[in-house]
């Protein structure tokens, strides 16, 4: 049985204030997010929307850098600008707050000082690199030299951005610091440390066994980390900008940005409510959601909660973190430096009215179980065909046909058929499946379910012609028509959460006052006699100019995108053709479709990854030599292919049944095969 809660506190990643918001974050956290929230509210559940910029952080410093401008200007520029996109696409946040205002400031350095004194971290010298020129300590993004692991220059010390690999600072060759150039040296610096180790049994009781409900890639990234063990865990940072440490002596040090960064969700709902805010944080009958990217899943699930743990006083935690995976953008990854992105901003000042078109079409194409890919011309073909020729279509004919026959008025439902009963019939059907598939954070599946109701309506009208009917049978038009003027208010209601903006014409457009979630699955929501208003048109085609013009921008970019994550085909160094195999050699393969359960390092091997995996028919495991391109969080929930009868091999000591495809790049760079849309585990190749 789901318990019930009193209130639900739902928190949206705080977005970096570096930069602009882009489609990947809207796929990713925001879109979701507001659609359960609307949901919720919909339902007259107490439902608060917590979000705010995230202004503190390495990112800003560079930012800044950049521009030659300072923290602060780059994070008053950019908390508007992404404040105000938000309000325009219809994100609906009870508070849009920044982590650099008094209220955070205030919460996240007396947090920081609660822990400090209960004892609860440990402090720690460590050397870490220094620019004696700068005079300056280097957070990692601030030392820049050769991947050892693909040999691109320019890889940051946290990571490489061509390899995707994970680094740390003293993996470079040449390292070299980004503030003045000059060879960094370590020096010796002491910092406070969360001790996320003495929180590990209490993690694993909690997630793996409470919270085996949670997505796939997020139970799986949570268990990996846990196998892997937790190491305490830095929670200052030799920084001049941020939330200073609230502690005798430690001048230059200020907090490191995860960990003021979450206490931001406490903050804003401190300034939102600020008498009550207790009751949302610790009663336990708060439902708490934080909705993020996957990049966010360690942070939300494994180290704010041991914060909250750390904490004491009641602190309640996350019942679900409903994180997804990354959108490409055209073929390549979203890239903020290279500016391969599709900036809301931009978005709502190229596409005015549009609105509900970029969120209809990132939610029918969120990347919820695996990275997807965001394309202009399925943009256009989401617009043009589902939108415009399905739900605008149903709709106009609807009112329209209203108008001409009885002007305006819901006529009565006067002689009814078979056809009309069993049209009604199907929307409390379809009402339950959109509930089910949005309270379990399937929201592409709910979305194809509301537009199902529009294709019902579609249906009905084609089947029933009644400007066929209208020289002859006007009764049966009155059914007609008032059949299918239930099903336009039903939609009224069923598409709220997903496209607030049209959902408000259409209702202006049938006259109704209010819309109740509860009245949703209803054959008469609207009453014989009841006055509509004018038809106006909910969407329109979008021409392919409009798209050739995005795609242009998108062209000028390429060339870059494409040499830096050198993608470049090395034609004339592709390995030969094999030797010819017949039609039966290749049919005694069995390679089918298996999705990644579990994945953790083989103990003392760099290649190595051990993957527990449904094949459909089993659960077994594969030993691969992917360490090097993949990190075992990457892995976890995602569709490969398998060759599946390779007979069982013995790799350090592990058996090994079967093996993964990858494409192998001459460069070096391998990558997994995968279906182009996520397949039922076991689905056979040939
Ligand atoms: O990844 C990001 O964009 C971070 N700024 C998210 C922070 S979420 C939270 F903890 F505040
Ligand atoms: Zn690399």
């Amino acid at each position: 049985m789901e318990k019930s809660y009193k209130r639900h506190l739902i928190t949206a990643a705080l977005p970096y204030a570096n930069g602009a918001v882009h489609i990947g974050h809207l796929a990713g956290v925001y879109i979701p997010a507001d659609i359960y929230v609307r949901y919720l509210r919909m339902r007259n559940r107490d439902v608060k929307f917590i979000c705010g910029s995230d202004e503190h952080g390495v990112p800003i410093t560079i930012k800044a850098k950049q521009q030659n401008s300072t923290p602060q200007e780059v994070v008053d520029k950019f908390h508007l600008i992404i404040k105000d996109s938000f309000e325009r696409l219809g994100i609906s946040f009870d508070i849009y707050s920044r982590t650099s205002s008094e209220t955070h400031h205030k919460t996240a350095s007396s947090f920081f000082r609660k822990l400090y004194e209960d004892g609860k971290f440990i402090e720690k010298e460590s050397e870490q690199y220094f620019d004696e020129e700068a005079n300056h300590f280097l957070a990692d993004r601030y030392i820049t030299g050769t991947c050892p692991k693909c040999g691109a220059e320019n890889a940051y010390g946290d990571q490489c951005e061509k390899c995707g690999s994970t680094l740390s600072p003293n993996e470079l060759i040449n390292p070299k610091s980004a503030l003045s150039g000059s060879t960094p040296v370590l020096k010796k610096t002491s910092h406070w440390y969360l001790p996320l180790d003495k929180y590990e049994p209490w993690l694993r009781e909690w997630i793996l066994e409470e919270h085996k409900e949670w997505k796939v890639n997020v139970y799986g990234q949570c268990k990996s980390w846990l196998d892997g063990g937790l190491q305490p865990r830095a929670v200052s940072r030799d920084l001049d900008w941020g939330v200073p440490v609230p502690v005798e002596g430690a001048d230059g040090k200020v907090l490191y940005v995860w960990f003021d960064a979450p206490i931001g969700y406490i903050s804003n709902t401190i300034e939102l409510l600020p008498d009550e805010w207790e009751k949302w944080w610790k009663d336990k009958e708060t439902r708490l959601l934080h909705f993020i990217g996957k990049d966010n899943i360690v942070f939300h699930c494994i180290v704010f909660p041991s914060m909250l743990k750390a904490y004491g006083e009641g602190f309640i935690l996350p019942d679900n973190v409903p994180a997804n995976e990354f959108l490409n953008l055209e073929g390549n990854k979203i890239s903020t430096s290279r500016n391969w992105a599709v900036w809301l901003h931009e978005y709502l000042d190229e596409f005015p009215g549009k609105e509900d078109v970029l969120r209809y079409v990132l939610c029918a194409n969120a990347p919820e179980t695996k990275d997807n890919d965001f394309t202009w011309k399925d943009f256009q073909t989401r617009n043009n065909s589902e939108l415009v020729a399905i739900l605008g279509n149903f709709v106009n004919r609807a009112v329209v046909l209203t108008h001409k026959y009885f002007s305006g008025e819901v006529p009565s439902h006067l002689k009814s058929e078979l056809i009309d009963e069993d049209t009604l019939a199907q929307i409390p059907v379809l009402k339950k499946n959109i509930e089910d598939s949005l309270e379990n954070f399937r929201f592409r599946e709910a979305l194809k379910e509301a537009m199902n109701l529009a294709r019902l309506g579609n249906k009905y009208l084609a089947d029933t012609e009644p400007w066929k009917l209208a020289k002859t049978d006007m009764e049966r038009v009155a059914t007609i028509l008032n059949t299918s003027l239930q099903i336009c208010a039903n939609l009224a209601v069923a598409f709220e959460p997903f496209l607030p903006h049209t959902t408000q014409k259409l209702a202006y457009m049938l006259n109704m006052k209010s819309r109740n979630w509860d009245d949703f699955g209803s054959d008469s929501i609207l009453r014989p006699g009841h006055k509509i208003n004018d038809a106006r048109l909910l969407f329109e085609k979008i021409e392919d100019e409009a798209i050739t013009l995005q795609l242009a921008k998108l062209e000028a970019i390429r060339p870059k995108v494409i040499d830096e994550a050198n993608e470049v085909a090395i034609e004339d160094k592709l390995s030969p053709l094999k030797d010819e195999c017949t039609f039966d050699e290749f049919m005694k393969m069995d390679i089918r479709t298996a999705t990644v359960l579990e994945a953790e390092r083989v103990p003392k091997t760099d290649k190595l990854l051990k993957l527990l995996i449904n094949t459909g028919l089993d659960t077994r495991t594969i030993v691969s030599g992917i360490a090097e391109y993949y990190t075992p969080e990457e892995m976890i929930g995602k569709q490969i292919c398998i060759l599946a009868n390779l007979a069982p091999r013995k790799i350090k000591g592990i058996e090994s049944k079967g093996m993964i495809l990858m494409a192998k790049e001459e460069s070096g760079k391998m990558r997994i095969v995968s279906p182009e849309e996520k397949l039922s585990n076991g689905s056979c190749i040939n």
